[in-house]
């Protein structure tokens, strides 16, 4: 198994409720190393460059306001396949589906408020921290 890099971002529902010390628990509980973070507020339009893939669903508008409505934080994790660890820490994009224990099951409020989000796939990870960090951020 190879050492991996993904792109995680604790959403505004999350950090609202004061939740990041919880989410970055359940992270390093997993054996995942926050190895950069910075909290950001972004703009609608900085929102829609990062979910640009999803452009063409009916619920992207909404997701852009969504992520633009308070500070996210950002953060690489490092670790043994960090992408598919990630996302199987987070749980199910809709929290009605997510195995107990896991962020979303136990923080989530919905589809779309549903409070972290993860890379999917090696080509997408690199996109997305590259995205938000330079590589002197990045500190394995
Ligand atoms: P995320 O992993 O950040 O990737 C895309 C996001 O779109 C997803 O999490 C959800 O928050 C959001 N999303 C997916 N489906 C819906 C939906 N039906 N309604 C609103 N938001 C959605």
């Amino acid at each position: 198994m190879a050492i991996e890099r993904t792109l995680s971002i604790i959403k505004p529902d999350a950090t609202n409720r004061n939740l990041t010390g919880k989410i970055n628990a359940k992270f390093e509980e997993a054996g995942l190393r926050i190895i950069a973070q910075k909290r950001i507020q972004l703009t609608p339009a900085q929102a829609g460059v990062f979910y640009a893939v999803h452009k063409e669903r009916p619920f992207y508008g909404e997701l852009c306001e969504f992520m633009a409505s308070a500070p996210v934080v950002v953060q690489v994790l490092e670790g043994e396949s960090a992408i598919a660890k990630n996302r199987e820490v987070m749980g199910a994009t809709n929290p009605a589906d997510a195995a107990p224990g896991t962020i979303r099951a136990e923080f989530a409020e919905s589809v779309g408020e549903n409070s972290v989000h993860g890379s999917d796939a090696p080509e997408t990870a690199a996109a997305e921290i590259a995205y938000f960090f330079s590589g002197l951020e990045l500190v394995g």
